[in-house]
């Protein structure tokens, strides 16, 4: 499959097919997404925090641990677009300190775009990192829909080329769709935005369930459990070299020649 760019979204989005997001924390789990052609983009979310690294929030992540994750992701990426959370206080100082922070990810992790989160307070934000390259922002949780619609516009004024909205009304999501020219990606924000983002330890059961995982939040279905995988393998390798079955001599083992080892001998 050719490349995602930006336009590719906006394509789709004319089209009415739904844009498919997934996270990738890391080589493996981009080059699934990259040898699936219905995936549109890979995000390194910061979901990372919690999904992969074992921190309670995403608040704890540091710029160069997204930076070092990102990089394995590229590795691993071929036509998904590649986008990655600017983690908390990356962007939250100064505007140069914003602007240098969201460079260092590009560079450093041959990300595409990055995504902020956020709503009318960013927005100069926006308009400064887009004339650097592509970019995306979300709305999160805010109040007031109407807050939520216009914060979505102005995103879009200052050049943002999508919106993820999060945890909002069906027909919130809808209305909000209806109302930007630029893609919308849902996660919890009902079947009618432009496409869908979910991350991956809730759809693919990679951990155990932890309240702050999500879980169990009302838009998750579960497509896969790696947990149970995991663990059957870990068992299965213990239980084997417990009961002294791993390694088979015959199988499992290299063999000397006879005439080499009675040399030995
Ligand atoms: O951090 C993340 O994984 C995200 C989404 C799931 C939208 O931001
Ligand atoms: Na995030």
């Amino acid at each position: 499959r050719d490349k995602v760019t930006i336009q590719t979204l906006q394509k789709l989005r004319e089209a009415k097919v739904p844009i498919s997001m997934l996270t990738a924390y890391d080589y493996p789990t981009a080059v699934s997404c990259s040898s699936n052609s219905s995936i549109d983009i890979t995000l390194v979310g910061d979901s990372l925090a919690q999904v992969c690294l074992g921190y309670k929030s995403t608040t704890q992540l540091t710029l160069d641990q997204m930076i070092h994750h990102a990089s394995a992701v590229a590795r691993g990426t071929t036509h998904p677009l590649l986008v990655a959370d600017m983690p908390f206080g990356s962007y939250h100082g100064s505007m140069d300190d914003a602007v240098n922070n969201a460079v260092r990810m590009v560079r450093e992790s041959q990300i595409e775009a990055v995504k902020l989160e956020g709503g009318e307070e960013i927005a100069d934000l926006v308009r400064r990192h887009v004339s650097l390259s592509g970019y995306k922002v979300q709305g999160k949780n805010v109040a007031s829909a109407k807050a939520l619609v216009r914060a979505a516009k102005v995103l879009e004024e200052a050049g943002a080329f999508s919106a993820v909205v999060e945890a909002v009304p069906k027909e919130l999501g809808r209305y909000i769709t209806e109302n930007v020219m630029m893609p919308t990606i849902g996660i919890g924000a009902g079947p009618w935005t432009s496409g869908q983002v979910r991350f991956l330890a809730s759809s693919f059961g990679t951990t155990r369930w932890a309240p702050w995982l999500g879980h169990k939040a009302k838009f998750v279905r579960r497509f896969g459990n790696l947990q149970t995988a995991r663990e059957m393998g870990v068992q299965g390798y213990a239980n084997a070299v417990k009961d002294g079955s791993f390694p088979d001599p015959q199988r499992e083992s290299y063999t000397m020649n006879e005439a080499e080892w009675t040399r030995f001998l």
